[in-house]
């Protein structure tokens, strides 16, 4: 069984995924990593997000296995993530790895933005996972004060509003359910709510 979960950032899609991944015993991977990554070695070779090809082959020489998991999870990285993820020479270098990874025998849990649409448009379910944007900057701006950072509640709605017209725009697999999702609205849900709903939509689906 294939499990694609997308949505915007912040939507819930990660916790979620990582919950199905374990209540079903599935292997997950978040892709959004993948892009993260590729974000962290742009910025240290100081690359310029423009040249696709130097973009791309920063991607094809990501070491998966040693992804840093701090620096990959802050506003800057996330920024870039979203520029570079709009280069289809970028998004080309990283598919074999998500399709492979989704073709392990007993199944899997990939979350992103183009999983249901683009990386396995055959899962066996799909859910797209989303919040309104208000919800989910208040979501970010807490993870990213919890960690020290000064940043303010409008400067994340703004870096917020800024990521999904970029995810959404793009012409290379742009971010939206597929036409066969289920769509789970979290805005008002906790966090257990959500998972019990996602978990159910699975259930139902199999
Ligand atoms: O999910 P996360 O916020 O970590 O993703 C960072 C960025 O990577 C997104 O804003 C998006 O531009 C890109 N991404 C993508 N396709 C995916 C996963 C992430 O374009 N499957």
């Amino acid at each position: 069984m294939i499990i694609a979960v997308d949505g915007p950032l912040a939507s819930g899609k990660g916790t979620i995924a990582k919950a199905l991944a374990r209540h079903f015993g599935l292997p997950h991977l978040d892709t959004g990593s993948l892009y993260r990554a590729t974000a962290v070695a742009v910025i240290d070779a100081a690359i310029d997000p423009a040249d696709e090809a130097a973009a791309a082959a920063a991607a094809r020489a990501l070491d998966v296995t040693a992804i840093d998991e701090t620096r990959i999870r802050t506003a800057d990285a996330g920024a870039m993530a979203s520029r570079v993820a709009a280069l289809p020479a970028v998004r080309a270098a990283l598919y074999e790895l998500q399709r492979d990874f989704a073709e392990q025998a007993g199944g899997a849990i990939l979350d992103g933005r183009d999983i249901g649409t683009v990386i396995c448009p055959d899962a066996g379910v799909k859910l797209y996972v989303t919040a309104n944007a208000e919800t989910r900057a208040d979501r970010r701006w807490r993870e990213l004060t919890a960690k020290g950072d000064p940043i303010s509640y409008e400067t994340v709605l703004a870096q917020t509003r800024e990521r999904d017209a970029r995810d959404t725009e793009r012409a290379d697999a742009p971010m939206r359910p597929a036409d066969d999702a289920t769509l789970l609205d979290t805005s008002s849900l906790s966090i257990d709510a959500a998972i019990a709903a996602a978990i159910q939509i699975v259930e139902n689906a199999r």
